[in-house]
């Protein structure tokens, strides 16, 4: 199946390696948002214009070597001051084996609660993305350590096709939580494989998580749950305050401004640096359409 080619192809470390060495190629630039801090400001003010907040995440995952995780944490740091320099509106999107998960827990820990101190002193929101099923409760674990230690300026992810999405989701509803479909192969014992059964069990958490819930961020591309949970909120009376549509950065682009335009809080995930080439193969593992990304990039050099 070609999901399953892209999903290899995006664990494949030589393929990351090069990718690194050779810049933004094969469209990646459509759905990355530059390799720098310059230049993600830029995109993040140009949205912040349409009035859309955004969730920046440098790009990095399954790191092996303290050295590297050390670096991630160093750069976060640097974007969380960038954040706050140029007033500009957005919080930190992180994932956790790129702070050492997959090292040491404690190592781990401590890069992540240095992350929260700093973005704490600026009030600014930190999310915890969820992996795959490997590295579900260790991320878990982190943050409900970080929970007892008094953070409260980070929240998580909770994915839908897992069998146990709602027992995550009411463990986490006094969180800010994110809900997506889930990216990741997961196995059947585990997961549910069929989109009806995915979708059916976004559409239960995520209603859940809208009555109950701190806050909920919806994220998805897929119109058919965005119209539902439109309709759901306005027969419940659910205030915008309590919600917002999470999309990632150039999808759907006329959907997302018009979200925003329609007066719905809409936040954009914006990814960038060097390491795009795992996140680019997730994406078309997702939705080979976006091929078409990659063959425009070819031919119109
Ligand atoms: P899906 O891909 O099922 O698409 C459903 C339908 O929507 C399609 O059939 C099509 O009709 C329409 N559609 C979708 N994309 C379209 C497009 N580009 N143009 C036109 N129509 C389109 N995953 C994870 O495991 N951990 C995480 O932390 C995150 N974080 C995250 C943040 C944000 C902001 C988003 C949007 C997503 C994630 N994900 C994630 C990824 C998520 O789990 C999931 O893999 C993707 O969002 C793809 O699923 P969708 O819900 O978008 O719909």
């Amino acid at each position: 199946m070609l999901r399953d080619f892209f999903i290899a192809l995006s664990q494949n470390q030589f393929l990351n390696q090069a990718a690194r060495k050779y810049g933004l190629k094969l469209g990646a630039q459509s759905v990355v948002a530059g390799t720098n801090i310059p230049e993600v400001m830029k995109s993040i003010k140009e949205l912040n214009a349409h009035g859309i907040s955004c969730t920046v995440d440098l790009l990095g995952e399954f790191v092996s070597k303290k050295e590297e995780a050390t670096e991630a944490k160093e750069n976060i740091l640097a974007v969380i001051e960038a954040i706050h320099e140029n007033k500009v509106d957005a919080h930190i999107s992180l994932k956790p084996t790129q702070l050492g998960l997959d090292i040491d827990y404690q190592f781990a820990l401590e890069n992540l609660r240095e992350i929260l101190q700093k973005a704490s002193g600026y009030n600014i929101f930190v999310n915890f993305d969820i992996e795959d099923s490997a590295h579900v409760q260790p991320a878990y674990d982190i943050l409900d350590d970080l929970l007892r230690e008094g953070f409260d300026n980070v929240g998580t992810v909770v994915q839908a096709y897992f069998h146990r999405a709602e027992e995550y989701i009411q463990k986490y509803k006094d969180l800010r939580i994110r809900i997506v479909k889930g990216a990741y192969k997961e196995p059947a014992e585990i997961a549910y494989q069929d989109k009806k059964d995915i979708d059916a069990n976004y559409l239960k958490i995520a209603e859940w998580h809208l009555l109950n819930g701190k806050f909920t961020s919806i994220a998805t591309h897929d119109h058919h749950i965005i119209n539902h949970l439109k309709r759901f909120v306005e027969k419940h009376n659910i205030p915008k305050e309590k919600y917002e549509f999470q999309m990632l950065y150039g999808f759907r682009k006329d959907m997302q401004l018009q979200l925003a335009k329609e007066g719905y809080n809409f936040c954009t995930y914006v990814p960038f640096g060097q390491d795009w080439y795992g996140y680019f193969m997730r994406r078309l593992a997702e939705r080979p359409q976006n091929l078409n990304l990659v063959v425009k990039q070819v031919f119109n050099k």
